[in-house]
């Protein structure tokens, strides 16, 4: 069986788009795949709500508990190993990651982006998309490597900027084509490997 394990920091969106797409095309059959567990580091992110209702393993690993970067990414890949993983989905984690936590998962770790990567890596990405006043704005899925948004493209969406647009109506308008390419790219990844 090939576990995923997602990491979440907050609503988790993403994450219920990836389990109830593995439910529907059945995932399980078609690739041997499963999502294993969900880990947050937060207690109160909402989505540990929905993968405990659908009897997914959770986990909290709450960051400010650790004196540093690298003593909190030793114990989340402890946790995350607990599950043998295939791939490791990040999906609205938060954490800037250390390099030796993204060599232990090199290959096997994805991330999604809330922009046409390579434009704004980082923070408040649809703020900037509209000062910057791009007609078009989107998603990206990619394999994680060192540096931060880098790494290569898995899939990507587009929509529309709208002229009235602020970060949340756009935010809004590119999240539901997160959810659409996120779980797109996983079964892809999970055919091929
Ligand atoms: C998503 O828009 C995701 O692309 C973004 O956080 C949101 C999480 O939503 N990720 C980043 O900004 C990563 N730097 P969700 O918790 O509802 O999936």
């Amino acid at each position: 069986m090939k576990n995923i394990v997602i990491l979440i920091s907050g609503g988790g969106s993403n994450m219920a788009a990836i389990v109830k797409t593995a439910q529907q095309e059945n995932w399980q059959q078609r690739y041997g795949a499963r999502v294993a567990a969900v880990i947050s580091n937060k207690a109160d992110a909402k989505g540990l709500v929905f993968a405990k209702e659908h009897g997914i393993a959770t986990e909290v690993l709450d960051h400010k508990q650790f004196d540093s970067r690298e003593a909190f990414d030793a114990q989340l890949a402890e946790v995350i190993d607990r599950y043998e993983p295939a791939l490791v989905v990040l999906a609205g984690f938060m954490r800037i990651l250390t390099p030796g936590f993204v060599q232990h998962y090199a290959g096997r770790m994805v991330n999604i982006h809330p922009s046409l990567l390579p434009a704004f890596t980082g923070l408040h990405t649809h703020q900037r998309a509209i000062e910057a006043g791009c007609k078009f704005a989107g998603c990206t899925v990619h394999e994680v490597t060192a540096e931060l948004d880098v790494g290569p493209i898995l899939d990507q969406a587009v929509v529309p900027v709208l002229p009235d647009d602020t970060a949340d109506t756009l935010a809004a308008r590119v999240l539901t084509q997160e959810h659409i390419i996120y779980a797109r790219a996983i079964a892809a990844w999970l055919e091929k490997h």
